[in-house]
């Protein structure tokens, strides 16, 4: 939901020119918003500002404007994801004061926008765009008529603005400064060596440094080529020294390392990242802590969007199946309801690989409002919803940069298999001897994950040919299955275009199956579970009968196998890793079919990684 980028250098300081490492950078942080982009930099006779901005993809606008080109050494850049006036030319950022010396760039909504534009328009402002974030650079320019610093002003400015945001402000009147203030919305600081940086993100600065300090909600301050300064709004000075971290993802996390997409990337990564992630939980004392608030919970909901929101699904389920408690599971932007029923025995879940998804924001604190406890499950240490919770576990993806959520799915099963596992074991669900059984099998994670993606890319590539000229299809599970049939049908949506229906398979007739007609593509995930495969034979045949073309994704030793027209073979493994050995493949048709049809899956249209928006 828009991406920023700063640098700051000292001249002759920098790998690069400063502009390039701003355009890199920007190219970086495309996966969060990309219909328009923009940089604003401090000419090097530090009397006038450079903005070259404009509505397209950042590739096109740097051929056509040249952002890498430009001169100056204290620049900030910015990529749109459009909230307030439409992509165009002038709704892109970095927006500018009527002077033209102060120039802005932002994430997120100003919620009382339309009164500060009013009051400043009274007062002469004159506006040009139709967005929320031009208001700011106005508010500077009215506050510095009677402030004793730029500084002071941009303190002003933020302590009226409502709502959430990152920020970035240059500007000729204190030309070798980066501004900035943050609240809901992230922003990182990176520390080099004649030169300072500001991003949404690590990975847009990991090519530079890898010291960095995370902004706090409420936090502003400026970044120089060598200082920085960072206060709470209202209660002074932070000492950050303590605050930085040195990231340890590599440098080919965050770049494609010669695949099309980051997307492809970052499928075939996932026994990577489960290896990964399987070996911090192993290690990491959260769990067990997590275990004791759940121990002592009166009710445990669980919450998130998306993707997350099935890997949640998939933790009620198990959950219940393993330590016979029921979880309540809801969508995060539907919390106003659920909260209203929370309370401080309460503990509530709140899964989100950026960590800083607004409704799964919003969620928290409400719950956190009526005394709940709250249990954080992220990919992104410190981010938003960690950083606000009790107790925070994390999983070990790595940084994912494609829209589409792939590894943080599998990895996020896995931690959330652990946990429900660990809290079986404690209700006396499971025996120990159980427990410690189910968690050798999740330790074979990786391995799975690699058959299954071996076993099935080439298939899933063949049938990505007959998808691509499909406009409707159906994904179906039970039981355990169903949260990963969601997963799938969301992948081929999010990124084919292809409308992708999923339910439980029991519901079919009730009304969708009205809908299949000769050639219909209904895709079964089919765990391993002899039970559920008897109940989801039914569902098959019906379907058959009427001209359905079955796709199952089973293991090789399904009892189906004769009712599949198609079949993505899985490994024959529990069937508590069903999403990590059943999701590839269905990650995998989702990719070839958005490649086949033209379209780029790492940017899909209307989307962006993270929504920090309501
Ligand atoms: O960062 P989060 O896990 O909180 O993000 C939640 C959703 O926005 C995200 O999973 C979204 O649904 C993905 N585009 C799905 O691929």
């Amino acid at each position: 939901m828009c991406g920023i980028i700063g640098v700051v250098a000292l001249p002759g300081r920098t790998p690069y020119r400063p502009s390039l490492m701003v355009y890199r950078g920007l190219l970086r942080l495309e996966y969060r918003g990309y219909d328009s982009a923009g940089v604003a930099a401090v000419a090097p006779g530090r009397d006038k500002l450079i903005v070259l901005k404009g509505k397209g993809k950042i590739e096109e606008l740097e051929k056509k404007l040249g952002f890498s080109q430009i001169d100056g050494f204290t620049l900030i850049g910015h990529t749109r994801w459009a909230t307030h006036g439409v992509p165009n030319d002038i709704n892109a950022h970095p927006h500018t004061d009527c002077t033209g010396r102060i120039a802005v760039v932002h994430n997120g909504i100003i919620q009382n926008y339309r009164e500060l534009k009013e009051s400043l328009v009274k007062k002469g402002h004159v506006f040009r765009s139709d967005t929320d974030t031009e208001v700011i650079p106005h508010l500077v320019e009215e506050f510095y008529k009677t402030s004793s610093s730029l500084y002071e002003a941009f303190r002003r400015a933020i302590s009226v603005i409502e709502g959430s945001y990152a920020i970035a402000m240059v500007s000729t009147i204190e030309p070798g400064k980066i501004f900035f203030a943050k609240k809901d919305s992230p922003l990182v600081i990176g520390l080099a060596d004649g030169f300072n940086l500001l991003a949404s993100d690590i990975p847009a600065i990991l090519e530079y440094t890898r010291r960095v300090i995370i902004v706090h909600d409420g936090e502003i301050g400026y970044i120089t080529p060598d200082t920085v300064y960072i206060e709470k709004l209202g209660a002074g000075p932070v000492a950050w020294e303590k605050r930085v971290r040195i990231v340890d993802w590599s440098l080919e996390d965050a770049t494609k390392g010669g695949y099309p997409h980051f997307m492809i990337k970052e499928i075939l990564e996932q026994p990577r990242a489960l290896q990964d992630t399987f070996f911090g939980l192993s290690r990491d004392p959260a769990v067990e802590e997590a275990v004791k608030l759940l121990l002592e919970a009166r009710r445990i909901y669980i919450t998130a969007a998306g993707t997350s929101f099935h890997a949640s699904l998939y933790y009620s389920l198990l959950t219940s199946t393993l330590a016979g408690i029921p979880v309540i599971p809801f969508i995060a932007s539907e919390y106003k309801i659920y909260a209203n029923t929370a309370g401080h025995r309460d503990v509530l879940i709140v899964v989100s690989q950026s960590g800083e998804t607004i409704d799964s924001l919003m969620a928290l604190r409400a719950f956190r409002e009526r005394d709940a406890k709250i249990i954080a499950v992220s990919n992104v240490i410190d981010s938003a919803i960690p950083r606000e919770s009790d107790v925070a576990i994390y999983t070990r993806a790595g940084p994912e940069i494609g829209v589409a959520a792939t590894k943080t799915f599998t990895t996020q099963t896995l931690a959330l298999s652990w946990l429900a596992i660990s809290h079986a074991e404690k209700t006396g669900g499971l025996t120990e001897s159980e427990a410690g059984e189910l968690r050798k099998i999740l330790e074979e994670a990786p391995r799975q994950a690699m058959v299954s993606i071996t076993n099935t890319e080439s298939y899933a590539k063949q049938l990505s040919e007959w998808m691509a000229t499909k406009t409707n299809t159906y994904y179906l599970s039970r039981g355990i299955g169903v949260p990963v049939a969601m997963e799938g049908a969301l992948k081929l949506k999010e990124i084919a275009y292809i409308h992708a229906e999923s339910y439980p398979a029991g519901e079919s007739k009730h009304g969708p199956i009205a809908l299949v007609e000769p050639e219909f593509p209904v895709v079964f995930t089919i765990p391993n579970d002899e039970e559920l495969e008897k109940l989801l034979l039914g569902n098959i045949k019906e379907m058959k009968a009427r001209g359905a073309v079955i796709i199952g994704v089973a293991h090789e030793k399904t009892i189906l196998s004769d009712q599949l027209d198609i079949w993505l073979k899985t490994p024959t493994t529990h069937w508590i890793l069903t999403p990590i050995t059943h999701t590839p493949p269905m990650q995998l048709l989702a990719y070839y079919t958005a490649v086949k049809k033209g379209y780029d899956p790492d940017k899909p249209r209307n989307l962006a990684k993270t929504v920090t928006v309501e």
